[in-house]
């Protein structure tokens, strides 16, 4: 059973057009990333390792609870040493954690929570003379509410130029106390909040987070200069946050979403939903890709992009926008063969009709832990459930040996995989954080009954003792369970059949397998049970999601992601072999 109203998932249908209102487009930069052969340096992207940080939980340097830029810095050896290309950095920009600092209130700034500009910069200058590449969030649907932009338009009142930055209007009836409409938020409840001189603002997430109107042009020019901000810092690219909201259909009248149901995050059908994934929106890419190429060497950006198929978000990586999409099908695949085949041939395959590479995505902070979540029975994925009453308990082993095969998996496929910290630990969702300690703020909009997304965000564990297990000098923000000094780093490094140690090996492997070499399936599995390709790179790679053995083809065992039974291959189990 599918908890209604759930947080970040949509439903995929499968859609193999490119069918779109906007394909007359020509590139205007002349497509010279995606013509060129890969493997060029400036292409580093089509194949990387992006680990993502999330800042305030991966190191405290300070002791206060909470991680910073220094404690990342200070561990930046630790991801070089793990294999990584990059890192992407969520928001560490001033805010006040609304939503976890994706409610910014200066784009060009730090939090003095999370160090100082001097501390950003020393953070890229360690990673660079380290080999990794440095990648920062971009928030540009919405706003803080303590933007100094929103709390000029609050003072300057209805009609005022402050508030066309945003979506301000009457509301309905004769005294609009209604809303303008009946879109909702993401977080729970109306997307509209009034003020308190009766006007409504549109907030599609929380009702701190005011969204912006990208049909006005000083919003434009403002976040161009802080692309160029960031850029001129040396970032490596961006990771675009909501990259499929900032375009509306605010045409009077509004019109309504009541045949979308739950589909918060995106559009049903796709193509003309008035603010989820508008084709108008793919102009504001274009827009920065000329920013981004006039950088030598040129930079990339990354959109999230929740949209309804592997068409739709190839339509984001075309030549003169994006350089990458996450790809969330992957993501939400079930633990089942069929599933996960149809997530790689369908994101392949639209990628490939764009001259993009394909991303590959398990888990970020946004969803549950995939030990976790392969462990649940099918259909089932949510938080509430797990702590309903009489919920079984789940089989966190079965999910774990799951997880390890499908990061083998992941790291086996062509294109680049993103790996969110502390999953190459297989740390497991916190399912069973205090009440008092829940912060994202679905929390309190779902009336207490959605839990929200702290379960994945629960701090780094980097030893295995001490208040916070080596996050910090002090306690941690969020609380650590009893079993976080047993899956520290410090634990792993220690153990030749680790999580960390098998993502450390796949790793390295990966540096002589990898690369854009393309993949064939092998004849002979039964593709109910069994993926089995071989990559032009000479890497081969079997998953059994069935219940028995396998017999194991032919070459070099390279790495396994549990031990092997003999010539055989158990279930839940991947095998990289060599030739
Ligand atoms: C997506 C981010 O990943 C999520 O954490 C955030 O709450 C929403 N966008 C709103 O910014």
């Amino acid at each position: 059973m599918v908890a209604e109203g759930r947080l970040w998932h949509t439903s995929p249908v499968p859609d193999t057009s490119l069918t779109t209102t906007d394909q007359s487009h020509t590139s205007t930069t002349g497509a010279p990333d995606v013509a060129a052969p890969s493997g060029l340096p400036h292409q580093w992207w089509r194949h990387a390792v992006i680990y993502q940080v999330y800042v305030r939980s991966f190191a405290d340097s300070n002791g206060d609870g909470e991680g910073d830029l220094p404690g990342i810095t200070a561990r930046l050896p630790y991801l070089a040493e793990l294999g990584v290309d990059a890192l992407w950095l969520t928001p560490f920009y001033p805010s006040p954690l609304a939503d976890g600092g994706y409610d910014v209130a200066d784009y060009r700034d730090v939090d003095p929570r999370y160090g100082t500009l001097g501390d950003f910069d020393a953070l890229v200058e360690r990673a660079h003379r380290l080999g990794l590449r440095v990648v920062v969030d971009i928030v540009p649907n919405h706003t803080s509410s303590a933007h100094r932009w929103f709390q000029q338009a609050l003072a300057a009142g209805p009609g005022s130029a402050e508030r066309a930055r945003y979506v301000f209007r009457d509301g309905q009836g004769p005294d609009g106390s209604a809303p303008p409409s009946d879109w909702h938020a993401v977080f729970g409840g109306s997307a509209w909040e009034r003020t308190p001189d009766g006007q409504w603002y549109l907030h599609l997430f929380d009702p701190s987070q005011p969204d912006l109107d990208w049909g006005n042009s000083e919003v434009h020019e403002d976040f161009l200069a802080t692309l160029r901000f960031w850029l001129d810092r040396g970032v490596d690219g961006f990771r675009i946050d909501v990259a499929h909201g900032l375009a509306k259909d605010l045409s009077e009248p509004l019109r309504s979403v009541a045949e979308d149901g739950e589909h918060l995050l995106s559009a049903i059908g796709g193509h003309n939903h008035p603010y989820w994934d508008r084709d108008e929106v793919h102009e504001i890419y274009r827009e920065w890709r000329r920013v981004l190429d006039a950088y030598s060497p040129p930079r990339m950006a990354c959109g999230e992009a929740w949209v309804h198929s592997p068409a739709r978000r190839a339509l984001y990586v075309r030549p003169d926008e994006l350089h990458q999409a996450f790809n969330f099908d992957f993501l939400q695949a079930s633990w089942t063969a069929e599933s996960m085949r149809a997530a790689i041939v369908e994101s392949l395959a639209a990628s490939a009709q764009v001259g993009a590479s394909t991303t590959w995505v398990l888990s970020n902070h946004d969803v549950m832990r995939e030990a976790t979540r392969y462990a649940l029975p099918p259909g089932t994925d949510d938080v509430p459930w797990l702590r309903a009453e009489g919920a079984p308990p789940i089989d966190l082993e079965l999910g774990t040996r799951r997880a390890r095969a499908a990061a083998l998996l992941m790291l086996a496929l062509p294109g680049s995989a993103y790996v969110y910290q502390g999953e190459e630990l297989g740390l497991p969702e916190v399912v069973d954080l205090p009440e008092d300690a829940l912060q994202d703020p679905v929390w309190e909009r779902s009336g207490h009954r959605e839990r929200g997304r702290d379960g994945c965000r629960v701090p780094i564990p980097w030893s295995t003792e001490g208040p916070s297990y080596g996050f910090g000098t002090g306690g941690s923000w969020l609380p650590q369970p009893a079993s976080w000094g047993g899956l520290s780093v410090a634990a792993q490094a220690a153990s030749a059949g680790s999580c960390l140690a098998l993502y450390r090996e796949a790793l390295g492997l990966r540096r002589r397998f990898g690369g854009d070499g393309e993949l064939h399936w092998l004849a002979g599995f039964d593709p109910e049970t069994t993926l089995a390709f071989r990559r032009e790179t000479g890497l081969t790679c079997v998953v059994n999601f069935g219940p028995a053995p396998l017999v194991l083809p032919a070459g070099e065992v390279l790495l396994a992601s549990d031990e092997l039974a003999g010539g055989a291959l158990p279930p839940d189990t991947a095998v990289w072999l060599a030739g």
